[in-house]
């Protein structure tokens, strides 16, 4: 077979078969592949005027059918089947040849394989893919890792098949190994925080006022004129306005209040206890799904734990809708602030130089958390590319901080009227946390060194200290004889 494709892809279920589109709508010749040869047929047989597929029923026929270095993309169910088809694609390649991993890989495998394949002279490159099925066809949000010489060639076919905003393609080399499927990780947690900062304004406005499901539906697509502007408020305000066609309900009334995960969130949350960031927003949302899902448990408390609230009437709809606006765009800079943390740690931590304004800038469009203010947080970077926290740059004391007595109001009411609100209160008390001049910590180190001796600092010198609690208090410091 002559080996006249430019880009390979395996993996054909809608997002391999949609990335494979993406790339022939482009005009690459793809190779195709798939282990049952039927998909390959129907996408050849669907979508065959859009392009040049070169469709093989044998991975050697596929592998051969590139050109070198030849560039192969795998879209598998991330884990075993990755594994799999990697053990079948090693000894069909040669040096050079780079494998490129489109799925929601866990960054360690990632990593793994990457050091793996190194040793047969291949590159491995874990790529965050994010837009769903939808953005794969048209133009994803692409955040590649690897070895930064397989960009060279590979970058530009994916900068080419990416979303673009104002011309700038939504993609770009992120770091070593693992950071690309890092940083989707992220962009997950993110997501989760997103969703669920939304959810809870919904339920604070359908419980505040009253409103019904097309009530509000209308108030988050006036939201998405103005800063909150982003693909998940304009899909909140569509799926809002849907009615069930079976019951003639509003459609999100009919759905079972029970969220479900297929896992990034969680992994998300594992690393960030891994590396000490505090990501509460990320971390509220993936229990508040799990809280959601938590059957008996909330069997055996409806109706039987005590709610001592009362009936809620806003007096003002205005002034409450636009508090409840205030804090969501709060809470929601709270968890970019969080993750763009995490994205630092694990940067230093692996050694990935990532930077981070280019990472809100490859997100602004294609992928699930696209949204007018990453525009923002590129913005912030560009200003000081160390910038310790995202929240103290300029433009979001000011954004943030206008809206903190809303957010005061919302977290205070909502407790009053006994509205779970977990992303909102923990957004807010992380923001109260992260300012503090003082913080409660000196008396949990005190406790600590209480019972283990577990020894202290102290604000008034240096040096590290530990108290003779059971015998007469003494002070000793470490070194002391
Ligand atoms: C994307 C999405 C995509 C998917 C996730 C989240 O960026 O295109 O994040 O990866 O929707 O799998 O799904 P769960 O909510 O099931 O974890």
């Amino acid at each position: 077979m002559a080996a006249r494709a430019q880009i390979g892809v395996t993996g054909l279920a809608v997002m391999g078969r949609n990335l494979a589109r993406n790339f022939a709508r482009h005009g690459y010749t793809v190779a195709v592949h798939n282990r049952s040869y039927a998909k390959t047929a129907s996408l050849v047989a669907d979508h065959g005027d859009e392009g040049d597929f070169v469709a093989s029923e044998s991975m050697a026929d596929f592998v051969a059918s590139i050109e070198r270095p030849r560039k192969v993309v795998i879209m598998v169910k991330a884990g075993a089947a990755t594994d799999a088809v990697i053990a079948e694609l090693v000894p069909l390649l040669e040096t050079g040849d780079i494998i490129i991993d489109a799925g929601n890989a866990h960054f360690p495998d990632t990593r793994r394989r990457e050091a793996e394949l190194k040793e047969h002279g291949l590159h491995f490159v874990g790529t965050g893919v994010s837009g769903g099925e939808e953005g794969a066809l048209n133009g994803p949000s692409i955040m590649p890792g690897g070895a930064p010489e397989s960009y060279v060639t590979l970058g530009p076919i994916l900068e080419d098949i990416s979303a673009k905003v104002d011309g700038v393609p939504c993609c770009t080399y992120v770091g070593p190994d693992g950071a690309g499927h890092f940083v989707k990780m992220v962009h997950n947690g993110i997501e989760y925080a997103d969703m669920q900062l939304i959810a809870e304004a919904y339920d604070l406005l359908k419980q505040g006022l009253g409103a019904t499901a097309a009530e509000i539906g209308e108030i988050f697509a006036e939201w998405n004129t103005g800063d909150l502007e982003s693909f998940l408020i304009e899909i909140t305000a569509d799926v809002l306005a849907h009615v069930d066609a079976e019951t003639g309900s509003a459609f999100v009334d009919v759905v079972l209040d029970r969220a479900e995960q297929k896992g990034t969130g969680r992994w998300t949350v594992q690393n960030g206890l891994d590396l000490g960031v505090p990501i509460t927003g990320i971390a509220e949302a993936t229990f508040a799904r799990a809280l959601s899902g938590s059957v008996p448990q909330r069997q055996a408390a409806v109706g039987v734990l005590p709610a001592h609230t009362e009936t809620w009437s806003v007096a003002d709809r205005d002034a409450f809708v636009e508090d409840v606006r205030l804090a969501l765009y709060a809470s929601k800079v709270v968890a970019y602030s969080q993750g763009f943390d995490q994205i630092a740690a694990a940067s230093e931590e692996f050694g990935w130089d990532i930077d981070r304004g280019a990472m809100a800038r490859i997100w602004r469009g294609g992928c699930i958390i696209r949204a007018r203010f990453l525009n923002r947080i590129t913005e912030a970077y560009e200003r000081d590319a160390q910038l310790p926290l995202l929240l103290s740059d300029e433009y979001f004391t000011g954004a943030v901080g206008n809206g903190v007595p809303a957010w005061r109001r919302i977290v205070a009411a909502a407790a009053l009227h006994g509205v779970p609100t977990p992303a909102f209160a923990s957004s807010l008390a992380y923001y109260d946390g992260v300012r503090a001049e003082r913080l409660p910590a000196n008396l949990i180190q005190a406790q600590r060194d209480f019972f283990g001796a577990h020894t202290y600092h102290r604000v008034d010198k240096a040096g590290v200290f530990h108290t003779e609690w059971t015998g007469d208090r003494t002070e000793t410091a470490e070194g002391d004889a």
